[in-house]
């Protein structure tokens, strides 16, 4: 299997930003821990502070014999139509995470642009968010 993980901006801030809502642990933690416990799924990961990078890049993972994404799509999550229309152009499966739950946050936070183009949704559950989005891929 081949799994993409991809970050939107500031997540490559993890660790650093804002601790008490994100934790301290970083994303090379992360993927390391992820690679440890799944070392026969192929897991990419990519991060970019720039929307059109992140469609970009989902766009090349359609070439790549990816079997799915899990996407932290940080504050574009709630702005952005280009990535909903993204997310609907590639045929792999699509999971939304998020770190934090959103619903529990600042209301301009509750509406996600995203959501109905992905395959499902998972927040709140720390970085653990990520090993549950790859878990859905997996099947
Ligand atoms: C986030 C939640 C978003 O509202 C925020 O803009 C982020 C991170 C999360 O993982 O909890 O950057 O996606």
């Amino acid at each position: 299997m081949k799994i993409l993980i991809m970050n939107g901006p500031n997540l490559n801030l993890l660790g650093q930003r804002e601790p008490g809502i994100y934790g301290s642990g970083t994303m090379d933690d992360c993927l390391a821990a992820l690679r440890q416990r799944y070392p026969s799924v192929e897991l990419l990961y990519y991060q970019s502070n720039v929307e059109g990078f992140l469609i970009d890049r989902l766009q090349q993972a359609m070439t790549e014999g990816v079997d799915g994404v899990v996407l932290n799509a940080g504050a574009y999550t709630h702005t952005s139509v280009a990535l909903h229309d993204a997310i609907r152009a590639v045929k792999f499966p699509v999971i939304e995470v998020h770190i934090s739950n959103v619903h529990q946050r600042e209301e301009f936070r509750h509406h996600s642009m995203i959501s109905p183009a992905c395959r499902g949704v998972i927040c709140g559950f720390g970085l653990d968010s990520y090993r549950l989005g790859v878990e859905a891929i997996m099947g």
